[in-house]
């Protein structure tokens, strides 16, 4: 048997975000936000369901904690909920919201988890929704108004940010797709709700430097490989593209001061209305960071298709492609490429694995054990994918599995399971998974036996 030893001091850790774990959504004062309007459209989520309810983590946080304490994890990545802090997105602040994540941070800190705080992942107040939501220009200085409460209240106790997660769904799910809130189906408002979000990330970048709190800020990004479905060149185009608008639309403002010209060319070519970009506002959106988060799930092939406005590209995967129940590939060895990318490309210095993770169908046996061997091999596919990647010399600093327990998967409600911690969303029974154990045990060696 040989061994996987990751460097000393890896943080290992697990993920969540506040609608999809935290129910309680009329409980102390919190406000309406964006999903719980998404949420009550009839045909917007599997079963007509909601986050009303989700993991119940409002009144179980200290269960949940011990839990996680019982798993070894050294870390915690979770969110904050706006409209628990701001119920009107800005304005009077609720002390009871204030209260609720400062207990959570006290109780992770005594249980010895280190907590990485994400400000915003995707739910926005509906009263900032009712104000333009991300395509007004003044939302970014509403979200610098939230990042410096959250700043000055926790930050004597958190020291990992994390200003966005994943703002590509938040813009282009949200606002053009429709498949997540707001639910709109206007591609230049997509790239206007990009835009805003990025100047507010930096004007929270920028106060956080400022605030003398001391500690890291980041941003979560969802990097994944876009490959030509074939070798025809009208493929090959549409994956540079698909690159374009998944990646590099994301990933270059941050590292490189600018948004990729190709697609501000294409993008014009088609009709896109694109924001003026300033140039205060690029220098704000680039201030260096003290990592990237990597959200990553798998690559996925791009078709050619002159039926799809504006982008011209379908998702296929290839024939015989091991997937999960939600069709996704298993492709470990594009989560190296992208590392790789990062730092060669465009000179990413630490690297944190924010989330990886997969969904399957799991089954309660008669014994209440849950054998996900699916999940678990993707899991440890991964991680021996990143372990070699760190060997060769890529530096990653920790690594969040998504997620720590089943919860309510957006537009999917609770069909789709992640967790590597079972819930019984009628009883709210939590078990752990076969990849749950295993995951604890990976984090106590600090690494595998192969
Ligand atoms: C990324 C998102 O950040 C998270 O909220 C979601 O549940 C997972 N991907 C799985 O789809």
């Amino acid at each position: 048997m040989g061994k996987i030893q990751f460097p000393e001091g890896f943080i290992w850790g697990c993920a969540t975000s506040s609608y999809q774990i935290e129910g309680g959504v009329h409980e102390d004062g919190r406000g309406e936000t964006i999903w719980d309007r998404y949420c009550s459209i009839p045909g917007n989520v599997a079963n007509g369901e909601n986050g009303d309810v989700a993991s119940d983590h409002f009144h179980r946080y200290r269960e949940d904690v011990a839990l996680m304490k019982r798993m070894g994890m050294k870390a915690y990545r979770f969110s904050i909920a706006w409209s628990r802090i701001l119920p009107a997105g800005y304005g009077e602040v609720n002390e009871k919201g204030i209260q609720f994540y400062s207990n959570l941070i006290d109780e992770l800190l005594a249980a010895g988890i280190e907590p990485y705080v994400t400000l915003y992942h995707w739910d926005l107040p509906q009263a900032l929704q009712d104000r333009g939501g991300w395509t007004n220009p003044q939302m970014a200085e509403y979200f610098l108004e939230f990042g410096r409460i959250c700043i000055d209240r926790f930050g004597d106790r958190v020291k990992k940010w994390i200003t966005l997660n994943e703002p590509y769904c938040a813009a282009f799910l949200g606002y053009y797709e429709g498949r997540q809130a707001p639910g709109y189906h206007d591609f230049s408002a997509a790239v206007s709700a990009a835009y805003h979000m990025y100047v507010g990330h930096g004007l929270v970048v920028k106060y956080f430097r400022e605030s003398g709190k001391g500690g890291e800020i980041g941003i979560a990004l969802n990097l994944m490989g876009r490959l030509p479905f074939s070798e025809k060149p009208e493929d090959v185009e549409a994956a540079k593209r698909a690159d374009g608008y998944l990646n590099r639309w994301f990933i270059e403002p941050i590292m490189l001061g600018k948004y990729p010209q190709d697609m501000i060319d294409f993008y014009t070519s088609q009709g896109v209305v694109l924001p003026k970009f300033q140039k205060e506002e690029l220098e704000l959106m680039s201030q260096p960071l003290d990592f990237i988060g990597l959200n990553y799930y798998n690559d996925f092939h791009v078709k050619y298709s002159e039926k799809v406005w504006p982008l011209q590209f379908v998702i296929e995967n290839l024939p015989h492609s091991v997937v999960n129940d939600r069709n996704w590939p298993v492709t470990e060895m594009g989560f190296k490429r992208m590392m790789k990318r990062m730092k060669e490309e465009y000179g990413v210095g630490n690297i944190v694995v924010t989330e990886n993770g997969t969904s399957f169908h799991d089954v309660v046996s008669g014994n209440y054990e849950v054998k996900d061997y699916a999940r678990l091999d993707y899991l440890e596919r991964h991680i021996r994918v990143l372990h070699e990647t760190i060997e060769e010399g890529v530096n990653v600093s920790a690594y969040f599995v998504w997620s720590f327990y089943d919860n309510f998967e957006w537009s999917f409600g609770y069909n789709s399971r992640f967790g590597i911690v079972y819930v019984d969303f009628k009883t709210q029974e939590r078990i752990v998974k076969e990849s749950g154990h295993w995951y604890s045990q990976v984090i106590e060696r600090n690494g595998l036996e192969v």
